[in-house]
């Protein structure tokens, strides 16, 4: 069969992750949770409770693993669009997983750092962000990067002004625009791209998400609404990913 559609392995427990060949960047789009909630006939806002509950879990999971970096999709450029309340809901739950998981990640060892235009944020997530990154800011463990009112073509469009500016006072030679120029113009400088790109909910789509970075990313979509996927189905996303033969457009020779 020239297509063979990706199967789910069973995955039960670490032993099965080559740890000498983890991904060094994970990023998710952590999809699905008004779904969850529709399916128990509760509102929206109880999804997104119970999908901050996941984040919880995967970033302790990842720290575990001693992943380098973590990027999340929490709050798109496009999601201003839904209801008022609901985006009031997801601005109170990040201020909150804040403020009460702010301890737990220090002990972990996690730094935060966030992408995306967070000066338009509400003025608490605004604090409770600004907080969370300078207290976790000398820690040298997993990279918890929070996308937030994070688009990826704004991002790009912000680089290319940038460096037209600098080009048009006479700080940057035209010539001198190269890939790594760019890159360190965008929110992820300094950070390795993604290796693995995992959404949830099974949407075959990124929806503005890392439209540069993600260009040579293994990419897992996995049918489990956010606020049910686990350590297992990470487990099983990596042991996915392992199994990949990542060519950047070369062949093999031997
Ligand atoms: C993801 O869940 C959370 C955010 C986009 C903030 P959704 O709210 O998109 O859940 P579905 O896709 O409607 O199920
Ligand atoms: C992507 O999910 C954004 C986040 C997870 C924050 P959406 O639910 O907003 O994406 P679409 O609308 O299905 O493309
Ligand atoms: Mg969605």
């Amino acid at each position: 069969m020239w297509f063979k559609p990706w199967k789910k392995d069973k995955v039960e427990s670490l032993d099965q992750v080559a740890m000498d060949r983890l991904p060094r960047h994970i990023a998710i789009i952590m999809d699905g949770n008004g779904r969850w909630a529709q399916k128990r006939a509760l509102p929206r806002s109880m999804g997104h409770r119970a999908g901050v509950e996941t984040l919880r879990k995967i970033v302790k999971t990842c720290s575990k693993l001693e992943i380098q970096v973590l990027t999340v999709y929490a709050f798109s450029t496009e999601n201003w669009k839904r209801p008022k309340d609901e985006v009031g809901v997801l601005m109170t739950l990040l201020a909150e997983y804040l403020r009460k998981e702010l301890k737990e990640l220090h002990q972990n060892n996690v730094v935060i750092r966030t992408m995306g235009k967070t000066k338009d944020l509400p003025l608490e997530a605004q604090r409770e962000l600004a907080h969370a990154m300078k207290s976790t800011r000398d820690n040298t463990g997993l990279i918890l990067n929070l996308a937030l009112n994070y688009g990826g073509r704004s991002e790009i469009i912000d680089a290319v002004k940038s460096l037209s500016k600098e080009a048009v006072s006479g700080t940057l030679r035209i010539e001198d625009i190269d890939e790594l120029r760019f890159s360190e113009t965008l929110f992820t400088r300094g950070l390795p791209d993604p290796d693995l790109l995992i959404r949830t909910s099974g949407e075959m789509r990124l929806s503005n998400f890392l439209l540069w970075q993600l260009a040579y990313t293994e990419i897992v979509v996995v049918e489990e609404l956010w606020p049910d996927f686990g350590e297992k189905a990470l487990i099983a996303a990596i042991v996915a990913y392992q199994k990949r033969d990542r060519r950047f457009g070369g062949i093999h020779t031997n």
